[in-house]
């Protein structure tokens, strides 16, 4: 039985010592680190842009998880890809166009993922599930760390999975919002390959034996 991958998400982390929390990040068993990258427009809160992933790429040893949270996220993907960006998500909401850039995703290189708030349907992905790396269920709405997990998204990972199963697409799933204790062994257990998880590793006592606890879950 597998470990699922473990994308901690900087938006919780200490951003007076980022250099100091991403060697944290480097000597713990994460596989990725999480960006939220948010414009104030598509939801209400603003966090960094380019200069500070390219100090955090000059800095991380792992892949650069990249949950853009603007909108025509297809405007910056260029700049992403020349700093050195390994996966980008974007929301299916924020997309007119959403097969058209995740190609565009592709052809520079990256593994391409898409979002889906919580009001929006899994059945949305029908006619992508195929071509996408990842699809990332928000088990809150997008915006900020530390929110409650919305229960319903238990039944939205089952019906991602039974989706991906049915069309033999190869996207993994990502969950994200409200990782804890609790709910990250529902999340495995429903599906979930990617645990993203804020507050829950970046607030706590010891952020590497948090991952370590999150690591040694296993997906049946
Ligand atoms: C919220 C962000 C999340 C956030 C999760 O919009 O996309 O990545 O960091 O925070 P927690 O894990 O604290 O709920
Ligand atoms: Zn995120």
């Amino acid at each position: 039985m597998e470990s699922p991958i473990v994308s901690p998400s900087l938006l919780s982390a200490d951003y007076g010592n980022l250099q100091r929390d991403i060697e944290l990040i480097n000597e713990s068993e994460a596989d990725w680190l999480h960006l939220d990258i948010m414009d104030g427009v598509f939801v209400p809160n603003i966090t960094f842009g380019q200069p500070v992933l390219k100090m955090v790429r000059k800095h991380l040893k792992k892949d650069m998880d990249v949950h853009l949270m603007i909108v025509q996220p297809e405007k910056f993907l260029n700049d992403f890809k020349e700093i050195g960006v390994d996966r980008i998500t974007v929301h299916y909401e924020t997309c007119v166009h959403i097969h058209r850039t995740i190609y565009e995703i592709k052809k520079a290189g990256m593994k391409a993922g898409v979002a889906l708030n919580p009001g929006t349907p899994v059945c949305m992905l029908r006619d992508i599930i195929k071509d996408l790396d990842m699809v990332l269920i928000m088990t809150v709405n997008p915006g900020f760390g530390g929110q409650d997990f919305i229960m319903h998204s238990l039944d939205k990972i089952k019906e991602t999975k039974a989706l991906i199963e049915e069309t033999g697409s190869h996207a993994l799933i990502q969950m994200d919002g409200g990782a804890n204790k609790e709910t990250a062994p529902l999340l495995v257990n429903a599906g979930v390959d990617v645990l993203v998880a804020g507050s829950y590793v970046f607030k706590s006592a010891d952020p590497k034996a948090t991952i370590h606890e999150l690591k040694a879950l296993r997906k049946c």
